[in-house]
């Protein structure tokens, strides 16, 4: 059974976030809704998990020894990542040892860090359709293995990256130097090996969400949120919506792929499953030990947001993964390099009926990166996702502002 203790005191339940972006900031707020003490980290000074955890810290999550130290001086009693560059190895010995508990698990988080981890498990192991693949460690092997299994298009990747990064779509071979040139310059460490996957033509990608809890001592139980179907572009999420309309063979392949991989990797809390669908047929690309950025939909088309979801199956409380009405999601992008940047016109994005806005906080903005997002709900996903768009183009960021005075 899980006893949640008063924060703050020596009876406190204490959760340690790794990665304290937008969607940590979003668990925090559901853990302190239960009382639970919560400390952020993250590489940078004022994240947006930060802003609303009980202690922040800024450290390279990658260094073994920096984490194993914060850890020491913490004592949280679950760690939760929200990123995948972690010295996981480190979070395996600290689970080992019954310092922390890691959400799912340290070896979940070791297995999805890497592509190539995740990858043989997924398909070798457990015999899941997926891409067809090879890794490379040099553009030779890289040649090599697009020549003789893999074909044009193909999409590499590093095998330690995330949001797009490093991935290059090559069409000849002409292209494959600079995607391999790109992949390696852009992987997480500097790591030479990148994933060179077969294009799939797919009618549509989803995220099944899945969550896996555990209720007073009883064996787990997996359920699964309506599908959510999204746009990419380069490898970065622009619009997402639920639920997505399936087949019923697709959505059940769905769900028998997404309960086979979340079985194998354990643990509990969400996961992120991502998969290819075209017509009945159904590919698996990769899972997200976490709750996933597609899913921020959810904060307005579920009665228990993927966060929610996430922070009751910490603490081993029940959980209602059913829809609340269609909805949708829509990216706000910095749109400009600067730090402590405004945003004009909130007050019309919200003028669109049945909308809300949510503001990271991001102390600095880059044109590509993602300072807010826009929801919506609606009697169908294509008005949801109309009126999430049109609330995020109205969203105006801009570098400062003499009359943000006149709001009163
Ligand atoms: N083999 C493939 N066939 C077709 N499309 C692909 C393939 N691999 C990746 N993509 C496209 O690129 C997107 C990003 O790929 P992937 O999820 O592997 O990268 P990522 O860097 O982990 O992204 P994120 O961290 O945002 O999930 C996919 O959602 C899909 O739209
Ligand atoms: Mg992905």
């Amino acid at each position: 059974m899980m006893n949640i203790g008063t924060p703050l005191s020596p009876t406190a339940t204490r959760v340690m976030l790794l990665g304290s972006g937008e969607l940590g900031k979003e668990i925090i707020i559901s853990l302190q809704r239960y009382g639970v003490e919560v400390i952020a980290v993250d590489r940078y000074p004022n994240a947006p998990g930060h802003q609303v955890a009980h202690r922040s810290h800024v450290i390279n999550m990658s260094d073994a020894h920096a984490l194993r130290a914060l850890v020491e001086k913490e004592r949280p009693h679950i760690i939760v990542p929200e990123i995948e560059a972690i010295a996981t190895d480190m979070l395996v010995q600290i689970e080992l040892e019954g310092l922390a508990e890691v959400i799912p698990t340290a070896r979940a988080a070791q297995l999805t860090m890497n592509r190539e981890g995740i990858r043989r498990l997924a398909a070798e192991e457990l015999g899941l359709a997926t891409s067809c693949y090879a890794f490379a460690e040099s553009l030779h092997e890289l040649q090599v293995a697009v020549d003789s299994e893999i074909g044009y298009p193909c999409i590499v990747k590093p095998v330690m990256s995330s949001s797009g990064k490093g991935q290059s779509l090559v069409k000849n071979s002409e292209q494959l130097t600079t995607a391999w040139d790109y992949a390696v310059k852009a992987g997480r460490v500097n790591y030479g090996k990148v994933i060179v996957e077969e294009k799939i033509e797919f009618d549509y990608e989803v995220t099944l969400l899945t969550v896996r809890n555990q209720v007073g001592g009883e064996d787990s139980v997996t359920s699964f949120c309506e599908p959510i179907g999204h746009i990419q572009q380069n490898g970065d999420y622009t619009e997402s919506w639920q639920p997505q309309r399936m087949s019923y063979l697709a959505l059940e392949r769905s769900r028998k792929i997404a309960y086979a991989v979340t079985h194998k990797l354990g643990g509990r809390g969400v996961f992120g499953v991502e998969l290819f669908v075209k017509g009945d047929d159904v590919w698996f690309s990769e899972v997200s030990p976490r709750p996933h950025d597609t899913g921020m939909v959810t904060m307005i088309s579920q009665r228990q947001s993927e966060f929610e979801l996430h922070a009751r199956a910490i603490l081993g409380l029940p959980v209602d993964v059913g829809l609340l009405s269609p909805g949708a999601s829509a990216v706000i992008y910095g749109g400009l390099d600067k730090a402590a940047i405004c945003y004009l016109s909130v007050d019309k994005a919200l003028s669109y009926p049945k909308t809300e806005i949510r503001l990271f906080g991001k102390p600095e903005s880059f044109e590509k990166r993602r300072m807010g997002v826009a929801l919506a709900y609606g009697e169908s996903v294509e008005d949801a996702l109309e009126c999430a768009k049109l609330a995020a183009a109205a969203v105006k960021p801009v570098a400062s502002t003499a009359n943000f005075g006149n709001i009163v």
